[in-house]
């Protein structure tokens, strides 16, 4: 049975023949790879098949049924996931009834799913990340034996109530638009998400509030792009409507590309402080204007300083973060070192940077003058070693300050409970109380800084 999906743009899950999915004490294992995206659609992924009767297994050891949800932004990733795919040959060789799926990124990639429907005979089948919602029919299919795999049906819808198992508590996903049309060179996203398509604002804003009305504190809106958000508004219109919910949450979003950062989307950050954190992820790549032309990033160093200075005006104290690619094909020792030099400038508070890895299909991995391997690797040595120091400055520019602390998780040692949580700025504090709980707002003030986290104790009232 084939269930068709392409009537129009935005469909309504069906769960169609979930129903015939009727498992006896079956358990079931998702596993996550990648970004936040693939986050929120493992989240999807449980929800469904909790709605078809799967219970969820402690580890895919002892799961009857396993899903890899997977990612292809970097070799890496891909290496990880077929390494651990081997892992459950013997499992299906010894009971055949065993389900093995492979979702996600990777399963957008034809030469992928061509190599795991020749060589990786125990995978039952794999689902493009845009079609999850046929999981209950693929599911069905490998439940009698016959392998399935979905891909390049369709890359342009966007479906409506889809199950959905959080498992953040207080804190949750939603995802706002889905797909990339920016193909910036290096990057696969665009080939394995599709094109740009929004959701509705009406759907984005009955999810939110539905969170808020359950207790959620933190809502982080999802897109590869979300300052492309359009439906009857744009993002900033979007996180007005959003932000306009009466309640005690924070709204965090992520990732805006830095040539569409609107000043509607900076107004709004800065007129709703109380509900949107001063914070910012915007991701430079590169601080050489000539690499940043041939990654297709359509900014320059300048325009990008001219939006980190605007940022920095509006919203006093904000905290900026920044993605950095090390060793894009011919990048020289003066690039890399104009990269140094934007770190140094900007004095990021968190740096993400990743060794430069050739996506097969992208422009850029047919590039001349791909870097070599230890070139690369010292290069990042080098820029993470910088970094360590500034933020740790940064970091220290806290001690003595008080913040007003998202608790996220709570762990007890030897001298008590130790809770963690995050500041507004998105910074990772640790601190004892005998009483917060997971989900408390709490005032913290902050004692002593380490690069990547700071420690506190509980703020005199
Ligand atoms: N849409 C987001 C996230 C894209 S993937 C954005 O544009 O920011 C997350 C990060 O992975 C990117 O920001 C980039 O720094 C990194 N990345 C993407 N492709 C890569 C590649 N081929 N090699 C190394 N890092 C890559
Ligand atoms: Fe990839 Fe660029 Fe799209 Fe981000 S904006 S997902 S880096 S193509
Ligand atoms: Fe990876 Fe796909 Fe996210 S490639 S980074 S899981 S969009």
């Amino acid at each position: 049975m084939i269930v068709n999906l392409r009537d129009t743009g935005v469909m309504k899950y069906t769960g169609l023949i979930r129903e015939m999915n009727t498992p006896i004490a079956r358990s079931a294992c998702v596993i996550t790879f990648g970004c936040q995206q693939n986050e929120a659609d493992s989240e999807k992924l449980r929800g469904m098949l909790t709605d078809m009767g799967y219970t969820t297994a402690p580890s895919p050891e002892e799961a009857d049924v396993i899903i890899m949800n997977t990612c292809a932004v970097r070799a890496h990733a891909e290496n990880k996931v077929l390494s651990m795919l081997g892992k459950f040959k013997d499992k299906k060789t010894a009971d055949p009834s065993v389900i093995i799926g492979v979702v996600g990124c990777m399963a957008a990639e034809q030469g992928t799913v061509d190599l795991l429907r020749r060589a990786f005979k125990y995978v039952s089948f794999t689902i493009e990340p845009n079609m999850i919602s046929r999981l209950p029919e693929v599911m069905w299919r490998a439940a009698n034996s016959e392998r399935m795999f979905v891909i390049g049906t369709d890359k342009g819808d966007v479906v409506e109530g889809i199950p959905t198992e959080r498992a953040g508590g207080h804190r949750a996903w939603v995802s706002v638009m889905y797909g990339c049309n920016n193909f910036c060179s290096y990057c696969i996203v665009p080939y394995v998400r599709g094109r740009e398509r929004s959701r509705d604002s009406a759907d984005v804003i009955a999810e939110c509030r539905d969170l808020i009305a359950g207790g959620c504190r933190e809502i982080t809106l999802l897109g590869q792009n979300v300052n492309s958000y359009s439906s009857d508004t744009d993002f900033a219109g979007l996180l007005k409507r959003i932000t306009d919910i009466p309640g005690d949450y924070r709204v965090r979003f992520m990732t805006s590309h830095p040539k569409d950062v609107s000043d509607a989307l900076i107004d709004i950050m800065a007129e709703r402080g109380d509900k949107i954190p001063p914070y910012f992820h915007l991701p430079l790549q590169s601080g050489s204007d000539r690499i940043l032309h041939e990654m297709n990033r359509t900014y320059n160093r300048e325009k990008y300083l001219k939006t980190v200075e605007k940022l920095r005006q509006k919203i006093p104290g904000i905290v900026i973060s920044t993605d950095i690619i090390v060793g894009f094909p011919g990048e020289t020792e003066e690039e890399f070192s104009e990269t140094l030099d934007m770190l140094r400038t900007v004095r990021y508070d968190m740096v993400y940077a990743f060794i430069y890895s050739p996506r097969e299909g992208t422009r850029a991995a047919k590039m001349d003058c791909q870097i070599p391997g230890d070139v690369k690797s010292e290069r990042i040595g080098r820029l993470l070693r910088m970094q360590d120091e500034i933020s740790l400055e940064k970091n220290t520019e806290y001690v003595g300050t008080v913040q007003r602390v998202l608790v996220d998780s709570v762990k007890t040692d030897g001298d008590g409970r130790l809770l963690s949580g995050r500041t507004p700025g998105n910074k990772l504090v640790h601190f004892r109380s005998a009483t917060s709980a997971p989900g408390d707002f709490i005032n913290v003030k902050i004692t002593r800084a380490a690069p990547f986290n700071l420690f506190g104790e509980l703020a005199k009232e």
